[in-house]
């Protein structure tokens, strides 16, 4: 199964992008509207969160039932008409797959809690919990009603971990993705899928919260090679990407490289972990360029070297936005947001947009915790104050990490709620909506350049198919590759800092031909400036 190298994809969370109804949640139907702006962009598929029935403690990544559609974001019927309609732009849908875990008021659940054993089977229950730690915080394991046995919630209490070990529950997952294949879409993002194999003996493991203990276990593989061959493996067109938390270069290879038949492609997040201090999160630093270059540079190349292949991005609905994180958004917002996007659509891998990057969206800033909804920023605000920090030390770290930065409402226009709802919305809009929003951007530089990125990647196989080289490694302000592709070659230099730097090119480059830049175009020499943040694209034919 090889995919389309020249397609892009634009994550949606659909509760925040467009709605219909005045409920201030976003529905399927502000989707269906907003599809022609998306052609309009070029884009080639729809990532969409979940929009399944849940009690929403992690806003639909604890789904209650897997084949339906949550009431707030509409009908079967809604997504059929917006799978069709995307069908007549060229537009295809993504869907997310949160199979590690199901929520606690899943009827699987629910009946082994009753006592029916065979769904107990679905869970991964034991005598004794282990001192593994849960990615929202506190020990991973919970009673199991009165039983006197704890479940496995890797996550939040309410996402209780399903025991792929058993056959009946590999079975009915497996359903699940027919279900929604058979519907039309044409790819799947498959949530922290690296965490579904888990040891038949699970054990205390002190080491990093315990993720040892279950990150990419050999088994997963096997999982993986099961679902791809009972779904969608001989589809073709298909798109598949997994979310692997805290994995490795090796395993990516393995979980990407077409003939293993696991996956198309794999999202890591070593490169969004450049801001934390110590490794952890609930911390405040500025970004370690040298490390951001050094991880670009491993996985550009060790992936290519092994025919693995990343989904490439640095927005998500996980993550605080990244011009807030990694350029000077004061004075140089449509520089640095030009820069970002080339150096990852013009490198090696699938490039993932998500919702509003292409409009330059900043950070919220809001003022008062009671602003977040995130569980997990809830969480991390009262562990703050415990460890010590005081009430405005904890609001700054939140203000700068909590995933709500990314979850904010699009900004569509400088109308009340920036054209979003005409309700109360789930969450308020980010303070930036009265200048930055699609209204004003769309015939702006930020805009016009993901436009021009996204037809390149169409046109030039080199973009789509080169392989991927380091270039000037111990630069300290550029991030700088090249890609490779028979006699072709094409190097991208990007400018991470607000200052003109001065780079030597060699003669080939130096007589080549610019392909893209985010400044007027200079004409080549042996020494080339680059303009703060600028990005520059050589191409030798
Ligand atoms: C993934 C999702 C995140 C969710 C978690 C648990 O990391 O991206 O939003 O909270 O999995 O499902």
């Amino acid at each position: 199964m090889t995919i389309d190298k020249r397609k892009v994809v634009y994550q949606i969370y659909p509760k925040s992008y467009k709605d219909t109804t005045g409920t201030g949640v976003g529905d399927l139907r502000g989707i269906i509207e907003k599809l022609p702006y998306l052609k309009e962009l070029g884009i080639d598929m729809i990532w969409l969160n979940p929009f399944y029935p849940s009690p929403q403690r992690d806003n639909g990544y604890d789904i209650s039932d897997y084949t339906a559609v949550h009431p707030d974001f509409g009908s079967m019927a809604d997504f059929e008409e917006m799978v069709a309609v995307g069908q007549d732009l060229g537009i295809d849908f993504m869907l997310d797959m949160v199979l590690n875990h199901c929520s606690t008021e899943h009827e699987w659940f629910q009946k082994a809690l009753a006592g029916d054993k065979y769904y107990q089977d679905f869970f991964i229950l034991r005598d004794q919990p282990t001192d593994w730690v849960s990615k929202f915080g506190g020990n991973a394991w919970a009673p199991f009603g009165d039983t006197g046995k704890y479940y496995l919630h890797l996550f939040d209490v309410t996402q209780a971990d399903l025991n792929w070990r058993n056959p009946h529950v590999r079975k009915e997952l497996f359903k699940v993705v027919n279900f929604w294949k058979d519907k039309g879409v044409k790819g799947f993002r498959f949530d922290v899928i690296n965490l579904i194999g888990k040891d038949e003996v699970l054990e205390d493991c002190p080491v990093n919260d315990g993720k040892p203990a279950y990150t990419d276990r050999p088994i997963t593989h096997d999982y993986l090679r099961m679902m791809n061959n009972a779904t969608f493996g001989s589809e073709t067109g298909f798109m598949t990407v997994g979310e692997m938390s805290a994995t490795t270069i090796e395993n990516c290879i393995l979980y990407t490289a077409p003939e293993r038949e696991e996956l198309s492609m794999a999202f890591n997040f070593h490169h969004l972990k450049v801001d934390y201090k110590d490794g952890q999160k609930w911390t405040l630093m500025d970004f370690d360029f040298e490390e951001l270059k050094r991880l670009f540079h491993t996985w550009g190349e060790e992936m290519s070297v092994g025919n693995g292949w990343n989904a490439l991005f640095y927005n998500n609905h996980d993550q605080p936005r990244a011009l807030n994180r990694f350029v000077d958004v004061k004075n140089f917002r449509t520089e640095g947001a030009t820069m970002l996007a080339a150096s990852i659509h013009l490198s090696r891998g699938t490039p993932y947009i998500y919702m509003g990057e292409e409009i330059g969206m900043i950070d919220p800033d809001f003022d008062s915790m009671s602003d977040y909804v995130d569980v997990e920023s809830i969480n991390a605000y009262q562990m703050l104050l415990e460890q010590g920090h005081s009430p405005e030390q904890a609001f700054k770290i939140i203000q700068a990490k909590s995933r709500d930065n990314s979850r904010t409402p699009m900004q569509w226009d400088a109308s009340l709620n920036a054209g979003f709802t005409s309700g109360k919305p789930w969450l308020k809009p980010g303070k930036s909506y009265t200048t930055i929003n699609v209204e004003n951007e769309k015939t702006g530089p930020i805009f016009r350049f993901y436009q021009d990125l996204i037809r390149l990647r169409k046109e030039l196989p080199i973009i789509a198919e080169g392989d991927y080289k380091a270039a000037y490694k111990d630069h300290d302000k550029v991030y700088a590759f090249e890609r490779v592709l028979a006699d072709e070659k094409l190097l991208v230099l990007n400018n991470f800092f607000a200052e003109e730097v001065v780079l030597e090119l060699s003669d080939e480059y130096a007589r080549g031909q610019v392909l893209i830049s985010n400044y007027p175009t200079t004409k080549l020499a042996k020494k080339v400036k680059l303009q703060p943040y600028q990005s520059l694209a050589i191409l030798v034919q």
